[in-house]
């Protein structure tokens, strides 16, 4: 069954982790993607790899020229743009408060909140003018419930938390639907830095945290990504769906 069949969707970050799982999973159900990452070389071989329904965009999350180039892309290259997932995120690593730079700070703001800013800006006009579209954002179980160590990493991800419930609830007129995904730690490049260290101990206290006893994985972001992104999904805006085996319970 291709539940996003003629779906045209950027993923932001799309070239690791949970944004390649998606990229991937929503061309195997039918849609066309725009694969974007800032590392050019991770983005582009999952494109290729996805093959003709998907093209790369390097570009930064936080420069206005790098998104416009991706919506651009989406509508000329495959005529219209249906589905964003804002997914592109970074972290400082685990460590006390006041030890992190501003200059990480102000970066982890950017790359987490501005981006919101940024996508909508370039993406809503052309939504508005269709009178649908679907905006998925990658937040965190860290916006709902906060681990030491990651201060201004959680505060961030609240904010995208409520920036895209805000979203909901003042795109809702024109039929765009804004919902929110928040998965628990999981098995990607950035599990090192939320856990100071990768050691089996380090591990073992993560997963200790998690109900259903195991660390997230690209592909339960994936399923849920495709459900917000389908018309089975029609009556949802602004959820907030934890994808976190039970760790905000
Ligand atoms: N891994 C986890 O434990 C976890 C848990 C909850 C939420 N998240 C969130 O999931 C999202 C994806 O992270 P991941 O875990 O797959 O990590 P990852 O490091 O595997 O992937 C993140 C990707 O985003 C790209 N990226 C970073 N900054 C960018 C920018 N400015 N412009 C474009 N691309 C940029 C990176 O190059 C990388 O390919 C992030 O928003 C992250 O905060 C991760």
């Amino acid at each position: 069954m291709n539940r996003l069949s003629n779906k045209i969707a950027i993923v932001t970050g799309a070239g690791s982790g949970f944004g390649k799982g998606i990229a991937q999973r929503f061309a195997a159900e039918g849609a066309r993607v725009v694969v974007n990452d800032i590392d050019a070389e991770n983005g582009e071989r999952v494109a290729r790899e996805i093959g003709a329904h998907a093209r790369f965009v390097a570009g930064d999350v936080t420069k206005d020229a790098d998104v416009k180039r991706m919506v651009d892309t989406a509508l000329a290259g495959f005529g219209g743009l249906d589905v964003i997932v804002n997914n592109a995120g970074t972290t400082h690593r685990n460590q006390p408060m006041l030890e992190v730079s501003e200059a990480q700070f102000d970066r982890i703001y950017e790359v987490n909140v501005k981006s919101l800013y940024l996508t909508a800006k370039h993406a809503v006009p052309h939504m508005r003018a269709k009178r649908s579209g679907v905006f998925i954002t990658i937040a965190s179980t860290a916006g709902v419930r906060p681990r030491p160590g990651l201060t201004w990493y959680n505060g961030s991800k609240g904010a995208a938390i409520v920036t895209s419930r805000s979203m909901a609830a003042e795109l809702a007129k024109d039929n765009i639907r804004v919902n929110i995904i928040n998965p628990v730690a999981g098995e990607t490049a950035m599990l090192a830095d939320f856990m100071g260290e990768d050691t089996p101990e380090k591990r073992a206290q993560f997963i200790a945290s998690v109900p259903l006893g195991r660390l997230s994985q690209p592909s339960d972001v994936a399923t849920a990504a495709v459900f917000f992104a389908s018309d089975e999904a029609s009556f949802i805006t602004g959820a907030c769906l934890e994808v976190d085996g039970g760790r905000c319970v």
